[in-house]
């Protein structure tokens, strides 16, 4: 069975104000009345296929987590004594499994509309991963999008490509170059190896870090289904994703297509598609009257919104937050003081 490896970490600050540091974007029903963490934990719970999920997350979203587990009440928690990104975040995951174990680590903020593309998906990874690759999910691009990785798919291998090529959140001029070519798709964020290879790979580009890691388990205690990494020695780790540290220079990546209805939901304009507008063009949730104008997202937990002649605009109401964007400035959002503050 493929073990599921849930990454809970990021803030979620683009979809402030319903994103806040102490119920940030996993933890929220932000698509349906599965909150994004559950739907995670939901698509990997066919027991035919996986072992029980091991969820990765931080000393401050432990109760959210365990109130939100659910069936998956099995699953084992590592709690990180600090955010150090990805990198060592997965290294975790692997030290607690069989050095044989195939992991497949997922965000806990992604959504995934095809649930059978994105199983396909985990099984052409799978053989892939069971060979000793360390196997990406390639999306089709489209547009030059700055925040995420691009792979160069190289020659045909099994069910999938070699990378030929992976590159971590090129700059715009990059980005465009590498849409327009055509040879790569975006790294979905989604990966398939064996604990083992993940822990060689990392310990060959990121010695440092493998053995800090390495020693924050050896005295970390377990409690119950809770892991807790010592701190000290995790502490002293510089923080980095795996894209950074492993992806981009191991030699033993491949890639899987998988075009299953993915998004990231990155901010809300990228929110406001995923849920799909009415026929006036518009997706409201809450009190909402829109005349004179299309494109426009509301989202209140209270107040009704009025919108008269504006369009291509968010209007979100949460508590006493209220925040009004441009569709198309939407990941700017992060950067308001309230959103970083909160
Ligand atoms: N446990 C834990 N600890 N999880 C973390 C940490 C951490 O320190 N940092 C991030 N995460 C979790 C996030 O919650 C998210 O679910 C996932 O790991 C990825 O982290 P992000 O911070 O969202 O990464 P990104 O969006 O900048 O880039 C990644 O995803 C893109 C697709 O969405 C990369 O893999 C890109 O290459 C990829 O295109
Ligand atoms: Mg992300």
């Amino acid at each position: 069975r493929i073990h599921p490896v849930i990454l809970c970490g990021g803030s979620g600050t683009r979809l402030w104000p319903r994103s806040r540091k102490a119920l940030p974007k996993p933890f929220l029903p932000l698509l349906g009345p599965l909150t994004l963490f559950q739907q995670g934990l939901d698509r990997t719970s066919d027991a035919q296929l996986f072992a029980p999920a091991t969820v990765v997350a931080g000393k401050a979203h432990v109760a959210v987590i365990e109130s939100q587990l659910g069936e998956a009440g099995e699953a084992a928690l590592i709690v990180e004594p600090a955010a150090r990104n990805t990198a060592p975040a997965i290294a975790l995951a692997a030290h607690r499994l069989p050095s044989d174990a195939v992991m497949l680590v997922c965000p806990s903020d992604h959504y995934i509309a095809d649930q059978e593309a994105f199983l396909s998906g985990v099984a052409k990874a799978a053989a892939l991963a069971r060979e000793g690759y360390l196997v990406a999910f390639g999306i089709t691009p489209t547009r030059p999008e700055t925040g995420y990785g691009y792979i160069e798919c190289g020659d045909a291998l099994g069910s999938g490509q070699r990378v030929a090529r992976f590159v971590e959140k090129p700059d715009a001029e990059r980005a465009r170059a590498f849409l327009d070519s055509g040879d790569f798709v975006w790294n979905g964020g989604i990966f398939a190896f064996r604990a083992g290879d993940y822990l060689d790979e990392l310990a060959r580009h990121r010695p440092d870090m493998a053995a800090a890691v390495h020693a924050a388990v050896a005295a970390g205690r377990a409690v119950g289904q809770r892991f807790h990494p010592d701190a000290a020695a995790f502490a002293g780790i510089t923080g980095e994703s795996i894209d950074f540290a492993v992806m981009e220079n191991t030699d033993r990546a491949a890639v899987v297509a998988a075009d299953m209805g993915w998004s990231d939901i990155g901010d809300w304009s990228a929110l406001m598609a995923a849920r799909g507008v009415d026929d006036a063009g518009n997706a409201l949730a809450g009190r909402a009257d829109i005349t004179g104008g299309s494109g426009v997202m509301v989202e209140s937990d209270g107040p009704r919104v009025s919108v008269v002649g504006l369009s291509n605009i968010i209007v979100v109401v949460d508590g006493d937050e209220v925040l009004v964007t441009a569709r198309d400035a939407a990941q700017d959002v992060g950067k308001l003081p309230g959103a970083i503050s909160q």
